[in-house]
Protein backbone atom coordinates (compact mmCIF):
# COMPACT_ATOMS: atom_id res chain seq x y z
CA UNK A 1 0.00 0.00 0.00
CA UNK A 2 2.48 2.57 1.37
CA UNK A 3 5.00 0.87 0.20
CA UNK A 4 6.20 3.26 -2.24
CA UNK A 5 6.69 5.50 0.62
CA UNK A 6 9.75 3.52 2.17
CA UNK A 7 11.55 2.93 -1.00
CA UNK A 8 14.62 3.49 -1.24
CA UNK A 9 15.59 7.46 -2.53
CA UNK A 10 17.81 8.24 -5.49
CA UNK A 11 20.29 9.53 -3.06
CA UNK A 12 20.61 6.30 -0.62
CA UNK A 13 20.24 4.51 -3.61
CA UNK A 14 23.65 6.06 -5.28
CA UNK A 15 25.44 6.26 -1.20
CA UNK A 16 24.82 2.54 -0.92
CA UNK A 17 26.12 1.84 -4.29
CA UNK A 18 29.03 3.63 -3.97
CA UNK A 19 30.10 2.12 -0.41
CA UNK A 20 29.09 -1.23 -2.60
CA UNK A 21 32.33 -0.27 -4.74
CA UNK A 22 34.51 1.44 -2.38
CA UNK A 23 34.39 -2.20 -0.80
CA UNK A 24 35.00 -4.00 -3.72
CA UNK A 25 37.72 -6.19 -4.81
CA UNK A 26 37.59 -5.16 -7.93
CA UNK A 27 37.87 -1.49 -7.48
CA UNK A 28 41.10 -2.24 -4.93
CA UNK A 29 42.47 -4.35 -7.94
CA UNK A 30 42.53 -1.26 -9.90
CA UNK A 31 43.92 1.22 -7.41
CA UNK A 32 46.89 -0.63 -6.65
CA UNK A 33 49.77 1.25 -7.36
CA UNK A 34 52.17 -1.64 -7.00
CA UNK A 35 49.78 -3.59 -10.27
CA UNK A 36 51.44 -2.70 -13.65
CA UNK A 37 48.89 -0.47 -15.30
CA UNK A 38 47.76 -1.90 -19.11
CA UNK A 39 45.90 1.65 -19.81
CA UNK A 40 47.00 2.44 -23.52
CA UNK A 41 47.72 6.16 -23.18
CA UNK A 42 45.56 8.77 -24.95
CA UNK A 43 47.03 10.32 -28.75
CA UNK A 44 47.63 13.95 -26.88
CA UNK A 45 49.69 12.62 -24.24
CA UNK A 46 52.65 11.16 -26.44
CA UNK A 47 55.82 12.98 -26.72
CA UNK A 48 57.90 11.16 -29.04
CA UNK A 49 58.11 8.89 -31.67
CA UNK A 50 59.43 5.84 -28.91
CA UNK A 51 55.96 6.52 -27.53
CA UNK A 52 53.84 5.61 -30.60
CA UNK A 53 56.35 2.26 -30.97
CA UNK A 54 55.31 1.15 -27.33
CA UNK A 55 51.57 1.82 -28.14
CA UNK A 56 52.14 0.05 -31.56
CA UNK A 57 53.69 -3.02 -29.34
CA UNK A 58 50.79 -3.36 -27.00
CA UNK A 59 47.92 -3.29 -29.94
CA UNK A 60 49.63 -5.02 -32.71
CA UNK A 61 49.43 -8.94 -33.05
CA UNK A 62 53.00 -9.87 -32.28
CA UNK A 63 53.76 -11.15 -36.40
CA UNK A 64 52.67 -7.80 -37.62
CA UNK A 65 54.66 -5.80 -34.99
CA UNK A 66 58.00 -7.84 -35.65
CA UNK A 67 57.86 -7.49 -39.62
CA UNK A 68 58.19 -3.61 -38.99
CA UNK A 69 60.57 -4.12 -36.25
CA UNK A 70 63.26 -6.38 -37.47
CA UNK A 71 66.69 -6.32 -39.54
CA UNK A 72 68.27 -8.82 -41.70
CA UNK A 73 70.27 -11.51 -39.70
CA UNK A 74 72.56 -10.28 -36.50
CA UNK A 75 71.38 -6.43 -37.06
CA UNK A 76 74.67 -5.26 -36.84
CA UNK A 77 73.25 -3.09 -39.56
CA UNK A 78 69.87 -2.10 -37.76
CA UNK A 79 71.41 -1.01 -34.64
CA UNK A 80 74.53 0.52 -35.96
CA UNK A 81 72.07 2.98 -37.52
CA UNK A 82 71.03 4.04 -34.21
CA UNK A 83 74.05 4.23 -32.77
CA UNK A 84 75.32 6.58 -35.52
CA UNK A 85 73.49 9.18 -34.51
CA UNK A 86 75.28 9.01 -30.79
CA UNK A 87 78.58 9.71 -32.42
CA UNK A 88 77.19 12.80 -34.06
CA UNK A 89 77.18 16.02 -31.69
CA UNK A 90 75.31 19.05 -32.60
CA UNK A 91 77.39 21.95 -31.41
CA UNK A 92 74.64 24.90 -31.22
CA UNK A 93 75.32 28.99 -31.85
CA UNK A 94 75.43 30.71 -28.62
CA UNK A 95 72.66 33.30 -30.30
CA UNK A 96 69.74 30.99 -30.86
CA UNK A 97 66.89 32.16 -33.28
CA UNK A 98 63.13 32.74 -32.66
CA UNK A 99 60.90 29.95 -33.26
CA UNK A 100 58.76 32.39 -35.85
CA UNK A 101 61.52 32.92 -37.93
CA UNK A 102 62.64 29.52 -38.46
CA UNK A 103 61.93 28.65 -42.25
CA UNK A 104 61.41 24.96 -43.34
CA UNK A 105 60.33 24.56 -46.81
CA UNK A 106 61.60 23.22 -49.61
CA UNK A 107 60.65 22.11 -53.16
CA UNK A 108 61.98 18.43 -54.63
CA UNK A 109 61.69 17.42 -58.06
CA UNK A 110 58.18 19.45 -58.17
CA UNK A 111 56.72 18.95 -55.21
CA UNK A 112 56.37 21.61 -52.28
CA UNK A 113 57.26 20.58 -49.14
CA UNK A 114 56.71 22.22 -45.89
CA UNK A 115 59.48 20.86 -43.99
CA UNK A 116 62.43 18.80 -45.45
CA UNK A 117 60.66 14.98 -44.70
CA UNK A 118 58.95 12.46 -46.60
CA UNK A 119 57.50 8.90 -45.25
CA UNK A 120 59.51 6.13 -46.52
CA UNK A 121 58.10 3.37 -49.25
CA UNK A 122 57.45 0.88 -46.70
CA UNK A 123 55.21 -2.69 -47.57
CA UNK A 124 52.00 -4.35 -46.64
CA UNK A 125 50.56 -1.36 -44.37
CA UNK A 126 47.11 -3.33 -44.11
CA UNK A 127 49.19 -5.51 -41.80
CA UNK A 128 49.35 -2.95 -39.04
CA UNK A 129 45.87 -1.09 -39.81
CA UNK A 130 42.96 -2.35 -41.38
CA UNK A 131 42.73 1.03 -43.71
CA UNK A 132 46.59 0.31 -44.75
CA UNK A 133 48.60 3.09 -47.51
CA UNK A 134 45.15 5.15 -47.46
CA UNK A 135 45.12 5.95 -43.94
CA UNK A 136 48.84 6.49 -43.75
CA UNK A 137 47.97 9.14 -47.09
CA UNK A 138 45.56 10.68 -45.06
CA UNK A 139 47.56 11.54 -41.78
CA UNK A 140 50.90 12.26 -43.58
CA UNK A 141 48.27 14.49 -45.88
CA UNK A 142 46.98 16.29 -42.47
CA UNK A 143 50.54 16.84 -41.53
CA UNK A 144 50.93 19.71 -43.30
CA UNK A 145 51.05 17.75 -46.62
CA UNK A 146 53.45 15.37 -45.80
CA UNK A 147 54.88 13.64 -49.12
CA UNK A 148 54.68 10.11 -49.31
CA UNK A 149 56.38 7.50 -51.29
CA UNK A 150 54.20 4.39 -52.12
CA UNK A 151 55.59 1.20 -51.74
CA UNK A 152 55.70 -0.67 -54.99
CA UNK A 153 54.15 -3.95 -52.60
CA UNK A 154 51.89 -1.90 -51.07
CA UNK A 155 48.69 -3.76 -49.76
CA UNK A 156 46.07 -1.32 -51.31
CA UNK A 157 46.23 -0.34 -55.26
CA UNK A 158 47.15 3.10 -56.03
CA UNK A 159 44.16 3.87 -57.11
CA UNK A 160 42.74 3.78 -53.52
CA UNK A 161 45.31 5.14 -51.91
CA UNK A 162 45.69 8.15 -54.35
CA UNK A 163 41.77 8.84 -53.80
CA UNK A 164 42.12 8.97 -50.16
CA UNK A 165 43.87 12.04 -49.84
CA UNK A 166 45.17 15.17 -51.15
CA UNK A 167 48.76 14.95 -50.39
CA UNK A 168 51.60 14.72 -52.69
CA UNK A 169 52.51 11.21 -53.53
CA UNK A 170 55.94 9.65 -54.77
CA UNK A 171 55.97 6.08 -56.10
CA UNK A 172 58.99 3.22 -54.94
CA UNK A 173 60.10 0.65 -57.59
CA UNK A 174 61.47 -2.77 -57.30
CA UNK A 175 62.68 -3.12 -61.10
CA UNK A 176 61.35 -6.39 -62.10
CA UNK A 177 63.43 -8.43 -65.09
CA UNK A 178 60.84 -7.53 -68.23
CA UNK A 179 61.50 -4.24 -69.37
CA UNK A 180 57.58 -3.78 -70.08
CA UNK A 181 56.93 -4.39 -65.96
CA UNK A 182 59.09 -1.44 -65.14
CA UNK A 183 57.68 0.73 -67.98
CA UNK A 184 53.78 -0.02 -67.13
CA UNK A 185 54.26 0.38 -63.56
CA UNK A 186 55.66 3.46 -63.87
CA UNK A 187 53.00 4.77 -65.98
CA UNK A 188 50.43 3.86 -63.94
CA UNK A 189 52.01 5.26 -61.42
CA UNK A 190 52.34 8.91 -63.03
CA UNK A 191 48.91 8.32 -63.92
CA UNK A 192 47.28 7.78 -60.28
CA UNK A 193 49.06 11.53 -60.10
CA UNK A 194 52.82 10.09 -58.39
CA UNK A 195 55.57 13.08 -59.06
CA UNK A 196 58.31 11.04 -59.12
CA UNK A 197 59.55 7.40 -58.97
CA UNK A 198 62.09 5.82 -56.37
CA UNK A 199 63.86 3.06 -58.01
CA UNK A 200 65.11 0.60 -54.80
CA UNK A 201 68.72 -1.12 -55.94
CA UNK A 202 69.23 -2.07 -52.59
CA UNK A 203 67.19 -4.54 -51.15
CA UNK A 204 68.62 -8.27 -51.64
CA UNK A 205 67.52 -11.07 -49.52
CA UNK A 206 66.80 -10.75 -46.21
CA UNK A 207 66.40 -12.75 -43.59
CA UNK A 208 64.99 -12.31 -40.80
CA UNK A 209 66.67 -14.53 -38.12
CA UNK A 210 65.06 -12.76 -34.71
CA UNK A 211 61.55 -14.49 -36.01
CA UNK A 212 63.39 -17.87 -36.10
CA UNK A 213 64.68 -17.45 -32.63
CA UNK A 214 61.00 -16.30 -31.34
CA UNK A 215 59.31 -19.36 -33.47
CA UNK A 216 61.47 -21.25 -31.21
CA UNK A 217 60.48 -19.39 -27.28
CA UNK A 218 56.82 -20.20 -28.73
CA UNK A 219 55.56 -16.85 -30.98
CA UNK A 220 53.68 -17.62 -34.08
CA UNK A 221 55.18 -15.03 -36.01
CA UNK A 222 56.51 -16.88 -39.68
CA UNK A 223 59.89 -18.39 -39.97
CA UNK A 224 62.52 -16.28 -42.02
CA UNK A 225 62.71 -16.32 -45.71
CA UNK A 226 65.16 -19.18 -46.70
CA UNK A 227 64.78 -20.53 -50.34
CA UNK A 228 64.12 -24.12 -50.75
CA UNK A 229 64.99 -23.95 -54.64
CA UNK A 230 68.41 -25.72 -55.81
CA UNK A 231 68.58 -24.69 -59.14
CA UNK A 232 72.16 -25.22 -61.35
CA UNK A 233 72.87 -21.57 -61.30
CA UNK A 234 71.85 -21.16 -57.09
CA UNK A 235 73.66 -24.00 -55.93
CA UNK A 236 73.54 -22.48 -52.06
CA UNK A 237 69.91 -22.14 -52.26
CA UNK A 238 70.28 -18.42 -51.19
CA UNK A 239 67.00 -16.82 -51.49
CA UNK A 240 67.76 -14.42 -55.18
CA UNK A 241 65.09 -11.67 -54.54
CA UNK A 242 66.60 -8.91 -56.02
CA UNK A 243 70.49 -10.43 -55.92
CA UNK A 244 70.67 -9.99 -59.88
CA UNK A 245 70.22 -6.01 -60.40
CA UNK A 246 72.76 -4.71 -62.58
CA UNK A 247 73.13 -0.91 -63.99
CA UNK A 248 71.48 -1.53 -67.41
CA UNK A 249 68.67 -2.38 -65.56
CA UNK A 250 68.27 0.80 -64.89
CA UNK A 251 69.27 2.18 -68.21
CA UNK A 252 66.27 0.50 -69.55
CA UNK A 253 64.47 2.02 -66.17
CA UNK A 254 65.54 5.61 -67.31
CA UNK A 255 64.91 5.72 -71.34
CA UNK A 256 61.23 4.29 -70.47
CA UNK A 257 60.25 7.51 -68.22
CA UNK A 258 60.16 10.99 -68.32
CA UNK A 259 59.64 11.59 -64.74
CA UNK A 260 61.92 12.15 -62.18
CA UNK A 261 64.16 9.27 -60.94
CA UNK A 262 65.65 8.83 -57.44
CA UNK A 263 67.75 5.93 -56.87
CA UNK A 264 67.30 4.23 -53.52
CA UNK A 265 69.61 1.92 -52.04
CA UNK A 266 73.16 3.83 -52.83
CA UNK A 267 75.90 3.61 -49.75
CA UNK A 268 79.44 4.33 -52.17
CA UNK A 269 80.28 7.65 -53.66
CA UNK A 270 81.56 5.42 -56.62
CA UNK A 271 77.36 4.66 -56.93
CA UNK A 272 76.31 8.00 -56.81
CA UNK A 273 78.98 8.98 -59.35
CA UNK A 274 77.37 6.22 -61.70
CA UNK A 275 73.64 6.99 -61.28
CA UNK A 276 73.93 10.51 -62.02
CA UNK A 277 75.99 10.00 -65.04
CA UNK A 278 73.74 7.15 -66.12
CA UNK A 279 70.88 10.16 -65.78
CA UNK A 280 69.82 9.87 -62.32
CA UNK A 281 67.68 12.70 -61.24
CA UNK A 282 68.22 11.73 -57.25
CA UNK A 283 70.37 10.41 -54.78
CA UNK A 284 68.47 8.23 -51.95
CA UNK A 285 70.86 7.21 -49.72
CA UNK A 286 69.51 4.37 -47.64
CA UNK A 287 70.29 0.74 -46.15
CA UNK A 288 66.86 -0.15 -46.27
CA UNK A 289 66.66 0.47 -42.27
CA UNK A 290 69.28 -2.13 -41.99
CA UNK A 291 67.37 -4.94 -43.40
CA UNK A 292 69.14 -5.60 -46.67
CA UNK A 293 72.88 -6.30 -46.08
CA UNK A 294 73.78 -7.00 -42.55
CA UNK A 295 77.19 -5.28 -42.08
CA UNK A 296 76.87 -2.28 -44.32
CA UNK A 297 77.35 0.85 -42.95
CA UNK A 298 74.98 2.76 -40.98
CA UNK A 299 73.72 5.59 -43.58
CA UNK A 300 75.19 8.80 -41.40
CA UNK A 301 78.89 7.49 -41.79
CA UNK A 302 78.46 7.37 -45.83
CA UNK A 303 76.46 10.36 -46.00
CA UNK A 304 79.17 12.79 -46.11
CA UNK A 305 81.50 10.64 -48.48
CA UNK A 306 78.05 10.70 -50.87
CA UNK A 307 77.52 14.29 -50.64
CA UNK A 308 80.91 15.70 -51.26
CA UNK A 309 80.82 13.20 -54.81
CA UNK A 310 77.33 14.30 -55.18
CA UNK A 311 78.83 18.48 -55.43
CA UNK A 312 74.97 19.33 -55.78
CA UNK A 313 74.89 18.12 -59.55
CA UNK A 314 71.37 16.86 -57.93
CA UNK A 315 69.29 16.40 -54.42
CA UNK A 316 70.65 13.78 -51.54
CA UNK A 317 67.97 12.01 -49.46
CA UNK A 318 68.56 10.03 -46.74
CA UNK A 319 66.56 7.33 -44.58
CA UNK A 320 67.78 4.94 -41.51
CA UNK A 321 67.48 5.62 -38.26
CA UNK A 322 65.71 8.79 -37.62
CA UNK A 323 63.64 9.12 -34.82
CA UNK A 324 63.56 12.47 -33.40
CA UNK A 325 63.75 15.75 -35.31
CA UNK A 326 67.49 16.11 -33.69
CA UNK A 327 67.88 13.00 -36.26
CA UNK A 328 66.55 15.63 -39.34
CA UNK A 329 69.36 18.29 -38.39
CA UNK A 330 71.88 16.38 -38.08
CA UNK A 331 71.57 14.30 -41.49
CA UNK A 332 71.12 17.95 -43.19
CA UNK A 333 74.06 19.36 -41.57
CA UNK A 334 76.33 16.53 -43.08
CA UNK A 335 74.51 17.10 -46.62
CA UNK A 336 71.05 15.66 -47.01
CA UNK A 337 68.60 18.06 -49.09
CA UNK A 338 65.54 15.94 -47.52
CA UNK A 339 65.24 13.02 -45.39
CA UNK A 340 62.55 9.87 -45.21
CA UNK A 341 61.15 7.68 -42.31
CA UNK A 342 60.47 4.48 -42.70
CA UNK A 343 59.28 2.65 -39.51
CA UNK A 344 57.99 5.97 -37.35
CA UNK A 345 55.13 6.56 -39.06
CA UNK A 346 54.17 3.21 -39.09
CA UNK A 347 54.45 2.97 -35.42
CA UNK A 348 51.77 5.82 -35.94
CA UNK A 349 49.81 4.16 -38.35
CA UNK A 350 49.65 0.74 -35.85
CA UNK A 351 49.59 2.41 -33.07
CA UNK A 352 46.33 4.68 -33.84
CA UNK A 353 45.97 5.03 -37.60
CA UNK A 354 45.62 7.79 -39.32
CA UNK A 355 45.79 10.53 -36.30
CA UNK A 356 48.32 8.45 -35.06
CA UNK A 357 50.59 9.25 -38.33
CA UNK A 358 49.60 12.45 -38.03
CA UNK A 359 50.96 13.72 -34.71
CA UNK A 360 54.11 11.06 -35.12
CA UNK A 361 55.00 13.45 -38.16
CA UNK A 362 53.97 16.62 -36.47
CA UNK A 363 56.29 16.02 -33.07
CA UNK A 364 59.39 15.40 -35.56
CA UNK A 365 58.73 18.37 -37.38
CA UNK A 366 57.89 20.19 -33.83
CA UNK A 367 61.39 18.59 -32.72
CA UNK A 368 63.37 19.35 -35.74
CA UNK A 369 62.13 23.12 -35.72
CA UNK A 370 63.17 23.65 -32.44
CA UNK A 371 66.69 22.60 -32.57
CA UNK A 372 67.39 24.75 -35.37
CA UNK A 373 65.97 27.33 -33.23
CA UNK A 374 68.47 26.05 -30.43
CA UNK A 375 71.32 25.77 -32.92
CA UNK A 376 70.90 29.61 -34.19
CA UNK A 377 69.81 28.27 -37.74
CA UNK A 378 66.99 29.95 -39.22
CA UNK A 379 66.41 28.24 -42.78
CA UNK A 380 67.78 25.04 -44.32
CA UNK A 381 70.12 27.24 -45.90
CA UNK A 382 72.18 27.78 -42.57
CA UNK A 383 72.67 24.07 -41.88
CA UNK A 384 76.02 23.48 -42.62
CA UNK A 385 78.85 21.17 -41.58
CA UNK A 386 80.01 23.00 -38.95
CA UNK A 387 76.64 22.74 -36.66
CA UNK A 388 77.95 19.02 -36.38
CA UNK A 389 81.29 16.96 -34.70
CA UNK A 390 81.55 13.61 -35.76
CA UNK A 391 83.52 10.89 -33.95
CA UNK A 392 82.21 7.84 -35.99
CA UNK A 393 83.84 4.64 -34.24
C1 LIG B 1 58.37 -2.95 -42.57
C2 LIG B 1 59.20 -2.31 -43.63
C3 LIG B 1 58.88 -2.49 -44.96
C4 LIG B 1 59.66 -1.89 -45.96
N1 LIG B 1 59.28 -2.02 -47.27
C5 LIG B 1 59.99 -1.37 -48.24
C6 LIG B 1 59.56 -1.40 -49.59
O1 LIG B 1 58.54 -2.00 -49.92
N2 LIG B 1 60.31 -0.75 -50.50
C7 LIG B 1 61.46 -0.06 -50.17
O2 LIG B 1 62.11 0.54 -51.03
N3 LIG B 1 61.86 0.00 -48.88
C8 LIG B 1 61.15 -0.62 -47.91
N4 LIG B 1 61.55 -0.52 -46.61
C9 LIG B 1 62.70 0.32 -46.26
C10 LIG B 1 62.25 1.76 -46.03
O3 LIG B 1 61.89 2.39 -47.22
C11 LIG B 1 63.35 2.61 -45.39
O4 LIG B 1 64.50 2.56 -46.19
C12 LIG B 1 63.69 2.22 -43.96
O5 LIG B 1 62.55 1.81 -43.24
C13 LIG B 1 64.34 3.41 -43.26
O6 LIG B 1 64.77 3.09 -41.99
P1 LIG B 1 63.94 3.46 -40.66
O7 LIG B 1 62.82 2.46 -40.58
O8 LIG B 1 64.94 3.29 -39.60
O9 LIG B 1 63.44 4.87 -40.83
C14 LIG B 1 60.79 -1.12 -45.60
C15 LIG B 1 61.10 -0.93 -44.26
C16 LIG B 1 60.32 -1.51 -43.27
C17 LIG B 1 60.67 -1.26 -41.83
Amino acid sequence: MDLWLNSITRRAAVRSFSAFLAASPLLRAQQDPFRPHPRVPGLDELEDAFGFEDVAHAKLPRAAFDYTAYGTESEFTLRRNREAFAWVSLVPRSSTVALSEVKTSLELFGTQLSSPILISPTAAQIAIHPDGEAAMHQGATKAANTPMIVSNVASLPLAKIAEAATGPLWFQLYPKREAEANRSAMEDAINAGCKAIVVTVDQQASVFERALHDRNLGATGGPPRRSTRAAPGNPYRVEEMRIWYHWGLFDQIRKATKAPLIIKGVLTAEDANMAIERGADGIYVSNHGGRALDYSPSTLEVLPEIVDAVRRRVPVLFDSGIRRGEDILKALALGANAVCLGRVPRWGLGAYGAPGVQRVLEILRREFAAAMAATGRPTLASIDRGLVRTDFA
